[in-house]
């Protein structure tokens, strides 16, 4: 008897038991694939074999030349069934417990206007017990490949395993025509994700850290100290080190007195024949410390708080005293506080019940390495919040009462989106003011947004992103170092293979969070300090507009609520930019060149590639149109502008389709592209940008004056219109809240006349107590990340103001309470822009509403319900200045 188990991930429907017609497979048994393999493959070039039907009369064929690209499919039709359509046993062609990355494309031409596809598995475990597993489900447009990339750990007990494609589930009495669609499947792959690379690191590179003013260490361990290591050949990239397991606690002294140096010894000596700083790490710690720590004669068998004293001096005197003379900086005390600010529960405050532990390490290591400049360290501390807060309270007051705390470690285990790269200047600045020290201790940066997000692999285009946000950082440490606030920077770890962030915090997941890659291989994180021409072309996004005007072309009012796109020169030099509009039909362009040198040769030339297939070689989908500047729509003989219009052909186009787009201008021989800059676009749509079909998001017009900041109402804010806020983003607040703007040579002026009946600033988070925030986007790039001229102002009723990006020094706000809320008045400098009538600012306000408790219990907005506007400024609403 088989039991029946049955998972439903995707949808929290009605579970569903069903049989499957499944023949004996009679195909040779393929061997499991190697690590980073290719597990199976097929682009059913010649039948479809060893894919079956699943399910009572649906029928699977070779369907030839209706595949991706013009290759072969698969057809799967006569479906009655949301769980009918192909299967694939593969029991025989991955292992139990293996990692793979599963991908296929999948079309349908039929039906309605989007479908869902899921992959599934079918599994019998060695109990027999068998469960129907939905890996992962995309939306599919009609007429349209869709591309489906998923990771999949095989269960360690799986005896066969089946993977099949069906459309969302539903309950079989309530399957409807849309259901049954019939559907392709085209290049159907499953890889290793196991990564076994060759190690082999490139000994002819610079050495990164000749590139830095600021000492840059890395987080190494002894074996990698041995020449023959392919670890080795990276230590030089670094001017310091500190060991990343072996001068913890429980490697140091694992039994009450008795103390193993012999591998840190190793470190401290490679990087003292070096000339390269060393770190510590780490004397006091909750973690990776052995039990006998706190074990002695008090309650249950803990510790004394004497007993406990004795262990910790006796263990800092020792090792301190081991390494005195020789250690850059000690991280006297790691992670002491708990994600709420306060002093983390752990054996040493149970025993102690204060910070006195803390400030006790400090004296005794002063004692044990009088040279050695004391740390405390810490994570998730930089960016603000409750915990930086009790973290710059906590080594305020123990550097008050005279604790030798000469620095501040921050760890910074960060990701790509947070936090943002003023957040963390602030934070290094606001703990510089305090006279210590500051070190970023741990640097590494997750490609993950959360613990929730599955498995990816690193593509080109998300290693450049990294690379990219490493830049900014770096620039910035750079900066605050000159400045004297940073004292060193150290990352964790040498490269992406050893990384500490494999399998954590979600198990069976690799990361790529470092300088260098699993293969021990400098990524673009190295090259866009080394050497920028190196990096791998990024695929550059932007938004298009959709436009109902298009029979007015380049008269379109819309062009003016655009935001060009910069085409630059090799030198990064810009050259000529571009903007974008579109109706079902067409993408329309409006470019202008800067050339003052007119021949025959110039003209600019638009890319599309509507199914945005980037395909490596010349994509069937793809067309272009080329404009002379003999057809320019004006020339001064110094700039040009064209205009340009090319149809989509039979796309089913509608708002939110990503399409291939690239462009290009030609001067003689020197040919500038937007995103493929070996200009190979007739060849290949690979390197291609990618544009959104979007539509406007709202737009509102301040008129330009000057008014007081002082929550008084001058009159000409009566000349303005009230503009309501409507876009509920969480939870519950009252309604009837407006805002009103006007603007002028400086600032944005925003008067807020907020309704809420009870006031609360209780919350230690800013955010949520009873405020309102303003977002501005000056440059109105909606990027997904901040930009410098990017700003969050936040405001409360009792006029505190807090900050996110923006400028603070010339920020103006006043607040009055109100019989039925409170009224706002705040003046945002416009640092970035020159503002003149007619420009678009990235624009969105808010109000937070806290409760009598004092927590947040509701967001609202003027436009952007997403709740990203502090990070990602592409969901602003358009402000336009008017006279
Ligand atoms: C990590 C190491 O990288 C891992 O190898 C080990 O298994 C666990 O500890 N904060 C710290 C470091 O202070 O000591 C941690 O190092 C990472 C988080």
């Amino acid at each position: 008897m088989i039991k029946k188990i049955f998972f439903i991930l995707l949808s929290c429907t009605i579970l569903f038991s069903c049989s499957t017609t499944i023949a004996t497979q009679n195909s040779t048994p393929a061997v499991p694939a190697s690590p980073g393999g290719i597990a199976y493959q097929t682009e059913f070039e010649t039948g479809i074999e060893p894919w079956q039907a699943r399910g009572d009369d649906v029928v699977v064929e070779w369907a030839e030349g209706a595949g991706y690209g013009g290759k072969n499919a698969l057809k799967v039709s006569n479906r009655t069934k949301t769980w009918h359509g192909p299967i694939l046993d593969a029991t025989e062609l991955i292992h139990k417990g293996g990692s793979y990355f599963i991908s296929f494309k999948v079309k349908y031409n039929e039906g309605p206007d989007t479908n869902s596809i899921v992959l599934s598995a079918q599994v019998i475990d060695e109990n027999e017990t068998e469960r129907f597993i939905n890996i992962y489900g995309d939306t599919v447009i009609k007429g349209e490949w869709a591309e489906i990339t998923t990771s999949y750990d095989v269960p360690k007990n799986m005896s066969v395993i089946r993977f099949y494609c069906e459309t969302k589930y539903k309950n079989d009495d309530a399957v409807t025509e849309d259901d049954k669609i019939d559907f392709y499947l085209s290049d159907f792959s499953i890889k290793d994700a196991t990564t076994t690379v060759e190690l082999a690191s490139e000994n002819e590179i610079k050495s990164l850290h000749t590139y830095f003013d600021f000492p840059i260490g890395a987080a190494i361990n002894a074996y990698q100290v041995n020449p023959k290591d392919p670890h080795y050949e990276l230590l030089r990239h670094f001017n310091a080190y500190v060991c990343e397991n072996e001068m913890k606690q429980d490697a140091t002294e694992p039994k009450k007195g008795s103390f193993n140096f012999k591998n840190p010894d190793k470190v401290v000596e490679f990087a003292n024949k070096n000339k390269a700083k060393m770190r510590g790490h780490v004397l006091v710690w909750h973690s990776q410390v052995p039990a006998w720590f706190f074990e002695g004669t008090g309650d249950d068998g803990l510790a004394t708080k004497d007993e406990l004293y004795k262990n910790m001096k006796n263990h800092i005197d020792n090792v301190a005293g081991h390494y005195a003379g020789k250690i850059d900086s000690w991280d006297v005390v790691n992670e002491c506080l708990a994600e709420n600010g306060k002093l983390r529960n752990s054996k040493y405050y149970q025993i102690v019940k204060s910070d006195e532990y803390i400030a006790n390490a400090f004296y005794w290591a002063r004692e044990a390495d009088p040279k050695a400049k004391l740390f405390i360290n810490d994570y998730g501390c930089e960016g603000p919040g409750a915990k930086q807060d009790g973290f710059y309270n906590l080594v305020k007051k123990l550097k008050s009462e005279g604790v030798p705390i000469d620095g501040v470690g921050l760890q910074c285990h960060i990701s790509m989106d947070y936090p943002s790269v003023s957040d963390l200047r602030t934070t290094i600045r606001r703990f510089a003011e305090l006279g210590v020290l500051v070190q970023i201790t741990e640097f590494d940066m997750s490609v993950y947004q959360d613990s929730n997000e599955k498995k990816k692999q690193a593509t080109n285009d998300i290693l450049t992103e990294q690379a990219q946000r490493y830049k900014a950082l770096f620039n910035m440490f750079s900066e605050e170092y000159k400045q004297g606030h940073l004292d060193m920077v150290v990352v964790w770890g040498l490269a992406d293979d050893t990384t500490w962030l494999d399998n954590s915090p979600r198990p069976g997941r690799t990361n790529y969070p470092l300088f260098f890659g699993k293969d021990l291989k400098a990524k673009p994180a190295y090259w866009i300090f080394v050497d920028p021409e190196r990096l791998p072309v990024f695929t550059q996004k932007f938004d298009s507009t959709f436009t109902e005007n298009s029979s007015l072309k380049e008269k379109d009012n819309t062009w003016s609520l655009v935001t060009p796109k910069v085409i630059v020169d090799g030198k990064g030099k810009e050259y000529a930019s571009f903007k974008s509009l579109w109706n079902e039909n067409s993408l329309f362009i409006l470019a202008t060149v800067s050339d003052d040198k007119k021949d025959d040769t110039d003209s600019f030339t638009v890319f599309i590639e509507p199914s945005n297939e980037r395909l490596r070689e010349k994509s069937k989908q793809a067309s272009s149109i080329s404009i002379p500047r003999s057809q320019a729509i004006s020339d001064d003989g110094k700039t040009y502008t064209v205009y340009a219009e090319i149809p989509f052909g039979n796309f089913t186009i509608k708002p939110g389709k990503k399409i291939g787009f690239d462009c290009r201008v030609t001067n003689g021989k020197k040919i500038n592209s937007y995103n493929d800059k070996n200009n190979t676009q007739e060849t290949s749509s690979f390197d291609y940008a990618q544009a959104t079909l979007k539509v406007l998001p709202p737009l509102i017009t301040a008129k330009k004056g000057t008014v007081k900041v002082d929550a008084k109402i001058d009159s000409i804010w009566n000349s303005q219109p009230s503009i309501p806020m409507e876009t509920i983003s969480q939870g519950y607040t009252l309604d009837g809240s407006t805002f009103k703007v006007l603007w002028d040579d400086e600032y944005v002026y925003v008067l807020f006349d907020v309704k809420d009946s009870v006031l609360n600033d209780q919350n230690a988070n800013a955010y949520e107590q009873d405020s309102i925030e303003v977002f501005i986007d000056q440059n109105n790039a909606k990027s997904a990340t901040y930009e410098a001229d990017d700003g969050q102002y936040r405001v409360s009723f009792k006029n505190f103001v807090t900050f996110n990006g923006g400028e603070e020094e010339f920020f103006q706000s006043k607040t009055r309470l109100t019989l039925d809320g409170y009224i706002v008045e705040v003046a945002c400098r416009l640092y970035s822009i020159t503002p003149e009538e007619g420009d678009l600012l990235g624009f969105d306000v808010q109000i937070n509403e806290a409760d009598a408790s004092g927590i947040r219990t509701g967001i609202r907005n003027w436009c952007n319900a997403t709740n990203m506007g502090y990070k990602d400024t592409s969901g602003l609403g358009l402000l336009q200045l008017l006279n």
